[in-house]
This record gives C-alpha cells, structure tokens and sequence, in this order.
C-alpha cells in the first residue's frame, strides 16, 4: 500500500486557498482532504459543497470529502457533484453505515468510514467488504491542532492485522514527528491539517514527505 499525504484545508485561511490549493498540489500534495463539519455531529460548522466545487477547477488532486455531520448520506450527491472521488462518513453518526457505504459505491465513489477515539475498532470490522478505506481518527473530530491520540494507533494495527491491503488513514496531529510511528502501525494515508499552516508549505511538504518515505 502506497503512501500518500492528504493535506486538510481546514486550518488555512478560506480566502486564501485560491493559492494554498495550487501550492500544495505543486509541492506534492496525492489528495486533498475536506473537513466537513454541521454544528451537529461536532460543534463548528466548516464549509458543504459550495466551496468544495469552487475548489474543483484548482486543481487535478483527488479530492475526499470527510463528512462530521449527523445523516451523512443526505449529503453524498452534493459532494459528488462537487468534485469528489472518495467520501469518508463516520458509522457513529448514522444507524445504516453499511447500506450508506454500498450507496456511495453504487454511485461510481469510493467509501470511507471513520471512527472516533471512542469508537471501538470493531465496528468496522463487520463494514470492511463494503469500503474502501477505513480513516483512524487519533484526535477527537473538531478541530485541527489537537495533539494525537497514542491509543488510537492501536487501532491502526488492529485494521491492518486484519486488512493487509486495505488503504488505512490517519488524521489528527500528524506532523514529521508523529507520522512514523502511525506508519509503522499500518497507516498509509495521511491527512495534515495544522502542521502545514505553522510552516512555509514547500518546507513542510518536503518534511512530511522525507518522514513518510514517499518523497
Ligand atoms: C479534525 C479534522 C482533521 C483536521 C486535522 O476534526 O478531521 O482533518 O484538519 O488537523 P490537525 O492536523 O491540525 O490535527
Ligand atoms: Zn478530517
């Protein structure tokens, strides 16, 4: 399994991504990563498909949607119109996670699930064949700068023991320092949010990629 570094415009300011978006595909950004929030699943409200679609013409990066919001599948057809190839959803928030994910495929996406630290990992065991990548949060969804959860990569082991191919995303302070270990515990896909916002991205990039080995 490839590694990949999914940036998230989350902690950049909005009216700046004109440049951030180009710039980051440019230093060698593989995904984009957009944090979805409602004001219900998690207390902020972000930005839906408005801005999603605004993003689209910037840039040939992949772009995933990760949805924090309570009745995700109300949302799937927006995102997808807006230009999105993977939607990541978070079984917590709805009782039909496994009929949503065979929606999202059926559809022509790629199905995401993503548990929260408090979310065993065994729920996603019985959601495995019908998704194609499981997102390990290491911080509690919210916010961006939190410190990463040590725990949670155990998780990250378990869902690799289990799915050896399985693409398995980390998001939640990744930075140069924490990156290794969420690799070695199985992670290839990971998303950086406020770590890229605290450096020039061209340095930040090359940090990331040098500490992931996918330079
Ligand atoms: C948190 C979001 C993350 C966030 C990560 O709720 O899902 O994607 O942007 O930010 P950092 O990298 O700052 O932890
Ligand atoms: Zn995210």
């Amino acid at each position: 399994v490839t590694r990949l570094i999914a940036p998230s415009i989350l902690s950049f300011d909005m009216s700046r991504l004109g440049e951030v978006v180009p710039q980051l595909a440019a230093e060698g950004a593989d995904i984009l990563h957009l944090d979805v929030m409602d004001g219900q699943f998690v207390p902020p409200i972000t930005f839906g498909d408005a801005l999603t679609r605004s993003l689209r013409p910037l840039t040939k990066m992949p772009f995933e949607a990760h949805l924090m919001t309570l009745t995700p599948e109300r949302h799937f057809e927006a995102f997808a119109e807006a230009g999105c190839e993977r939607i990541i959803f978070h079984p917590e928030a709805t009782p039909h996670a496994h009929r949503h994910a065979q929606t999202l495929r059926k559809m022509g996406l790629e199905a995401g699930i993503a548990i929260n630290p408090g979310t065993p990992v065994e729920t996603v065991a019985p959601l495995l064949e019908v998704v194609d990548l499981v997102l390990i949060m290491t911080v509690n969804p919210g916010w961006g700068g939190q410190s990463l959860i040590e725990e949670s990569l155990e998780k990250v082991r378990r869902v690799r023991q289990w799915r050896p191919e399985m693409p398995i995303e980390v998001d939640g302070g990744i930075d140069p320092e924490t990156l290794p270990s969420a690799a070695r515990a199985g992670a290839n896909l990971f998303v950086v949010g406020s770590y890229l916002t605290r450096n020039p991205i061209p340095e930040g990039m090359r940090a990331l990629r040098e500490a992931c080995g996918c330079a």
